[in-house]
């Protein structure tokens, strides 16, 4: 059988995650440990700075909430939007993948966006009929292939178009069922769908053209940043695996962890966390000994 070629194999993994291990410890070094005198102190971007202000002050209705953990099974709501957490199951390769398909929609206008329909579920259209949104966009945060497989199916119930990177363009057109994207997207940018805004970041490393996509203090990361883990990287023609692990690492220091602490992030496989949580405790992006968390795939 053939392995998933966006899965790592363990021993593979392990070797991947211990470069990766090295290079944060060599880096944390030289810098005379600046990763931790940074915790709580946000790094300066001028890029940045606007959207973590407006992440802050939208994020108040979630401060003090414990955020890391299960969820949201069912819709969680905050003063301005609301999110469902569909979990799909994708079959490949004789395995079934679990993926979180999410519904992001604002309370009042309704207005509402797909985030990686892996698979139609009936649960995804129960939700958006009960709840009365107004589907206005799919977006893919990367092109493989468990986050992607229902966007035709969404796209013709609803009528929208799909959104995903250019180049992770090649990653579609593979399933029988038609998945390529409408729109793609060469560069990081404000999108509204309705009266929901969206900013567009981009963390290249899982696949070239991994997505963020940040609204309010609602943060899906996709299968770049997990809950005390990352998503993996594989080698291609332009880089190694270590090398793109690297850029990943780097990309998530300098436009995820600068955003306000109480940032809830949905990933595209298992809990949900928050950007202080991961500062805090992801072994990968502090000097923290221990294992990242195993990954419910
Ligand atoms: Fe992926």
């Amino acid at each position: 059988m053939t392995a998933p070629n966006h899965l790592f194999l363990p021993a593979a993994h392990r070797f991947q995650w211990l470069i990766a291990m090295v290079f944060v410890c060599i880096s944390c070094s030289s810098k005379g440990g600046s990763d931790t005198k940074s915790q709580g102190k946000p790094m300066a971007h001028a890029g940045e700075s606007m959207a973590a202000q407006s992440a802050g002050s939208m994020s108040a209705a979630v401060m003090g909430k414990p955020s890391v953990g299960k969820g949201p099974r069912a819709a969680e709501k905050t003063a301005q939007y609301t999110v469902k957490r569909v979990v799909v199951a994708v079959a490949r390769w004789g395995k079934i993948y679990r993926e979180n398909t999410y519904i992001l929609s604002d309370n009042s206008s309704r207005d509402a966006v797909i985030i990686d329909p892996g698979k139609a579920h009936p649960d995804i259209e129960a939700h958006i009929k009960s709840s009365s949104l107004k589907v206005r966009a799919i977006l893919n945060t990367h092109g493989h292939f468990d986050h992607i497989q229902a966007n035709d199916h969404y796209r013709k119930l609803y009528g929208v178009k799909v959104y995903a990177h250019k180049v992770d363009r090649h990653f579609y057109g593979k399933a029988r069922a038609p998945d390529k994207p409408d729109v793609l997207l060469d560069k990081e940018k404000h999108l509204s769908f309705g009266t929901l805004h969206l900013r567009i970041i981009a963390v290249p490393g899982h696949s070239r053209g991994s997505l963020f996509f940040l609204c309010g203090a609602h943060l899906f990361s996709g299968d770049t940043l997990f809950l005390e883990n990352l998503g993996m990287t594989f080698t291609d023609k332009k880089a190694t695996s270590a090398q793109k692990m690297m850029q990943q690492i780097r990309g998530i220091k300098e436009k995820i962890l600068v955003l306000d602490p109480a940032v809830t992030v949905y990933p595209g496989h298992g809990p949900k966390t928050t950007v202080g949580h991961e500062k805090q405790f992801n072994p990968l992006l502090n000097r923290q000994k221990k294992k990242p968390r195993a990954i419910d795939y």
